[in-house]
C-alpha cells in the first residue's frame, strides 16, 4: 500500500528531484526495461529515424532507441532537471557523438517544430501529463505525416494487478490519470490519430497504445 500512497515515492516518479530522484531514476532504468522492450517490439524503428522520447527519465529508452536509429537522431525531453542530467549521463557517448540530445521541458509545450519526428515514445509517463487530451495533440503536432506515437505503461485502469488497483484507489492523491483500454483508444482517436491499436498483457497489467498521424 505504501508504494502508491506514499507521497515521496510517487512524486519522485512524477518529477524526480535531488539525490533521491537520482536513485529513483537509476532504479527505473532497470525496472522499466522489460516493459519498454515489450512495447518497442510493436513498432518498426528504421535506421534513419528521428525519434523523441517524452518523459525520458533516466535515459535507458534513449539508449535503446539510439542503438536502433544508428543513422538518425534521438531526442529526449523531461520536465525534471534531474532526469535530464541522468539521461545525459546514461547516454554520454551518444550525446558526445551528437546522436542524442536531451531537453528540459514539458510535453505540453514541446520545443520542436511541427512534423519533425518519425516516432515519439512515452514510457511510464503519460499518466502524469497535466492535460492528457491536449498533450496528445502537442505530440501529434511534432510528428511527421505517417509518424507514430507509442505510449507504454505497466499500469492501466481495470487491470487486475495489485499495483493497478492501488494506483486507481489513490488517483485523487497522486494526480495520475489512469485510463482503461477503450479510454486509451478514444484518447488517441480524439487527438486525431488513425490506425489506433491498444494491447494489454493481462497477467502483468502492462499496456501499449499506438496511433499514426494521418
Ligand atoms: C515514472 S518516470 C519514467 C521515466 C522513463 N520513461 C522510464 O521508463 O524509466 C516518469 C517521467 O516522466 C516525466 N514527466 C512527468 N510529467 C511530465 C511532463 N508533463 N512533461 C515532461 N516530462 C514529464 C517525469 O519527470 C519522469 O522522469
Amino acid at each position: 500500500m505504501r508504494t502508491i500512497a506514499s507521497g515521496g515515492r510517487v512524486s519522485q516518479c512524477q518529477e524526480p528531484r535531488g539525490w533521491l530522484g537520482r536513485l529513483a531514476l537509476w532504479n527505473m532504468n532497470s525496472r522499466h526495461s522489460k516493459v519498454t522492450d515489450w512495447g518497442l517490439g510493436q513498432v518498426s524503428i528504421e535506421k534513419q529515424y528521428t525519434i523523441l522520447d517524452v518523459g525520458c527519465g533516466g535515459g535507458r529508452t534513449l539508449s535503446k532507441l539510439a542503438a536502433k536509429a544508428t543513422q538518425g537522431k534521438v531526442y529526449g525531453i523531461d520536465h525534471s532537471e534531474q532526469s535530464v542530467a541522468v539521461s545525459k549521463r546514461t547516454n554520454a557517448r551518444g550525446v558526445n557523438e551528437g546522436r542524442v540530445e536531451v531537453y528540459h521541458g514539458s510535453v505540453s509545450q514541446l520545443p520542436f517544430p511541427a512534423g519533425m519526428f518519425d516516432l515519439v515514445t512515452a514510457v511510464e509517463t503519460h499518466f502524469w501529463w497535466p492535460n492528457l487530451p491536449m498533450d496528445m495533440r502537442e505530440v501529434f503536432r511534432v510528428l511527421k505525416t505517417g509518424g507514430k506515437l507509442i505510449v507504454i505503461a505497466e499500469v492501466y485502469k481495470e487491470a487486475s494487478t495489485t499495483v493497478a488497483k492501488l494506483a486507481e484507489k489513490y488517483t485523487s492523491r497522486t494526480g495520475m490519470t489512469l485510463l482503461g483500454v477503450d479510454q486509451h483508444r478514444e484518447l488517441f482517436a480524439e487527438a486525431g490519430y488513425s490506425d489506433v491499436q491498444v494491447t494489454v498483457e493481462r497477467d502483468k497489467g502492462w499496456i501499449w497504445g499506438i496511433g499514426t498521424k494521418p
